[in-house]
């Protein structure tokens, strides 16, 4: 297992959002959160990611505790544990989120040499790697703009497993693209998850979940209501939520 959320809560303000969520995810798994917007999908990937606290629950990362429920309150890790833990998880955002004033190599090693400390030989030939797996080695001293969706989606899914994560999560990677790119991006999360990578797949694209998940979770208002094989899932939806979000 590589990423354990137990009891997960979350308010904004005095708007809950994430009502009592667990899911576990193990490694090579593609495991896909499904729901309508405003379900709490991307606040799911933020607490997961510590960009956000939660504010009860457990989020264990290989191994690792990066929040742990004492019975009255979540306990974050210290810092140097955290970034730790932060080196386990790979983040690709809804539109990418780029430096725009950085090369694509820039990009890539950016955070392994500046934050983590990774001898600048060492994240380069891991960069150039990455570059080569994912089709992009003429692209290494491009800029952003000078990129096409798809070639920026995979420069940003190259970033993000700059670090060797355990755990790769995407919010809605197809939202920004051309449905011809699709299957270009199922490929590679399914290369991803060959290498042993779990993968946490947000999407509200029932299609694309049905093409490349092992696993679907229907998420609605803050609460898991099913989770399943994937087969499970599409073979025999009952519930009225997932059946009127699905237009069935
Ligand atoms: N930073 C924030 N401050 C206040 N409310 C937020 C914030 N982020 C998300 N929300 C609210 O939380 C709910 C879930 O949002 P989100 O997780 O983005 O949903 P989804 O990704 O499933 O569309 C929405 O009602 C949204 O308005
Ligand atoms: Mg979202």
């Amino acid at each position: 297992m590589v990423l354990r959320v137990e009891n997960l809560y979350k308010s904004f303000k005095d708007n809950p959002v994430l009502k009592n969520v667990s899911f576990q995810l193990q490694a090579g798994e593609i495991l896909a959160i499904i729901g309508p917007s405003g379900a709490g999908k991307t606040t799911i990937l933020r607490c997961v990611n510590n960009l956000t606290n939660c504010d009860r629950g457990t989020i264990e990362v290989d191994g690792m505790y990066l929040c742990r429920d004492d019975g009255s309150r979540s306990i974050y890790a210290k810092q140097d544990e955290m970034l730790q833990i932060r080196k386990k998880l790979g983040l690709v955002f809804q539109n990418f989120n780029l430096f725009p004033h950085m090369s694509v190599m820039q990009n890539i090693v950016e955070a392994p040499i500046n934050v983590f400390g990774t001898p600048r030989e060492d994240a380069f030939k891991k960069a150039n790697e990455l570059l080569k797996m994912l089709g992009l080695t003429d692209k290494a001293d491009s800029y952003p703009f000078e990129l096409s969706g798809g070639q920026k989606q995979r420069v940003a899914i190259a970033r993000a497993c700059a670090l060797n994560p355990k755990v790769m999560c995407l919010d809605e990677p197809t939202s920004a693209l051309d449905p011809e790119l699709r299957e270009g991006i199922a490929l590679t999360i399914e290369d991803l998850a060959k290498e042993g990578i779990g993968i946490l797949l947000i999407t509200h694209d029932m299609a694309f979940a049905k093409r490349v998940a092992h696993r679907v979770i229907f998420i609605d208002d803050g609460k898991i209501i099913e989770g399943s094989s994937k087969e499970e899932f599409f073979g025999n939806i009952e519930d009225n939520r997932i059946r009127k979000f699905m237009a069935l």
